[in-house]
């Protein structure tokens, strides 16, 4: 029997979850679980690349970890832990900084996006990919569920290890990002040319995993459509609103698009948005449930995250080990 697959994802606890993040990322890490070996990193490190109230940040990482159960990552399943509980992220991103030519990371769309909202830009904001880089190749993994706003990164891990490979011999698995068709790119409900997003507050922006389901009506019942009639699935850009709202209903539902347009048929934007609000609503309700009951609990998160951690180490530190004999450090014992 061949090993399972390993998968390797995070996140980073830089705010209350969106519709996006499950639709895009959760959901499809919770579909792998069982088939794969998994592995969810919640991603401290990387979330400190742009200032972070320490306070904040400390809830927020338990908050998400909260949240992940109970969207149905399942900690006996998959390995569930915090960046920062292991060393083995940060000692491997530096070693990996020194094969990664500057032009590469000053290359990348979301340091240049960033960069541009920022006063005073980090040194760790350019890093970024490379901890990511560090994050991945540390498990051995073969692949990285993401939605599309991730792909240049993980590209750029796949340049990483085989530029490392090449200068110090086969070490690490080359990755391969999986991106779903429906919902990499689950766009802002009051702005169907934006990508729905962490950091906009506006109401009406996103749907939060556990808003209540009076505020999804009110967001969806408002969310921009266009001037035309048709309820179809479509690339063209000034149908982008509609087309949002089949993706969220697609996904909420589970149906195929041929019995989604057939539903649609003859029915106005009116019912189309009623339909998709319930359909979320229904989604969410379990995982709103659960999250209460589990954040009620921070004893137990931190728990499980300490086991998550161990399980973490135990592939994490061989393997920055053998980086550091690759690279012609003499090991401390
Ligand atoms: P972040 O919110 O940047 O920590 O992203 C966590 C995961 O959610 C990553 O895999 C992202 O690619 C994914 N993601 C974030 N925003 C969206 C979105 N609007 N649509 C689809 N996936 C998203
Ligand atoms: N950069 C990712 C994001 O913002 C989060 C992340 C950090 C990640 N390390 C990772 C995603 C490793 C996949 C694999 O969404």
């Amino acid at each position: 029997m061949s090993p399972k697959p390993r998968v390797f994802s995070g996140i980073q606890p830089s705010g209350m979850l969106h519709l996006g993040n499950y639709l895009g990322a959760i959901q499809q890490w919770v579909a792998g679980q069982g088939e794969k070996t998994n592995f969810i990193c919640i991603v401290d490190l990387h979330a400190i690349t742009v200032p972070q109230d320490p306070a904040a940040l400390r809830r927020q990482t338990r908050e998400l970890a909260a949240l992940l159960i109970a969207a149905g990552i399942d900690p006996q399943q998959t390995t569930l832990f915090v960046q920062s509980h292991v060393r083995a992220h940060a000692e491997c991103c530096w070693i990996l900084n020194c094969v990664t030519p500057l032009g590469w990371l000053e290359r990348m769309t979301q340091y240049k996006m960033k960069a541009q909202k920022q006063e005073s830009v980090l040194a760790g904001l350019l890093d970024y990919p490379v901890l990511q880089a560090a994050d991945i190749l540390l498990y051995d993994t073969h692949e990285v569920p993401v939605g599309e706003d991730q792909k240049q990164h993980i590209e750029l891990t796949r340049d990483i290890a085989q530029r490392f490979n090449y200068l110090y011999g086969e070490t690490f698995v080359v990755p391969e990002p999986v991106i779903r068709e429906t919902g990499a790119r689950i766009m802002a409900l009051n702005d169907p040319t934006a990508k729905m997003s962490k950091s906009d507050f506006t109401r009406g922006h996103a749907i939060r995993i556990t808003d209540e389901p009076d505020e999804i009506r009110w967001v969806v019942k408002r969310a921009v459509t266009d001037p035309g009639r048709d309820i179809t699935f479509s690339d063209d850009p000034t149908r982008a609103g509609v087309n949002n709202l089949l993706q969220i209903y697609e996904l909420a539902t589970g149906l195929s698009r041929s019995a989604i347009e057939a539903h649609f048929m003859g029915k106005g934007y009116g019912a189309l948005k009623n339909d998709v609000a319930e359909a979320v609503i229904e989604v969410l309700r379990p995982i709103r449930e659960r999250y209460y009951h589990l954040i009620d609990d921070p004893a137990e998160l931190d728990r499980i995250l300490v086991i998550g951690a161990e399980q973490a180490r135990a592939v994490a530190e061989p393997k920055v080990r053998l980086v550091m004999e690759r690279v012609g450090f003499v090991l401390a014992t």
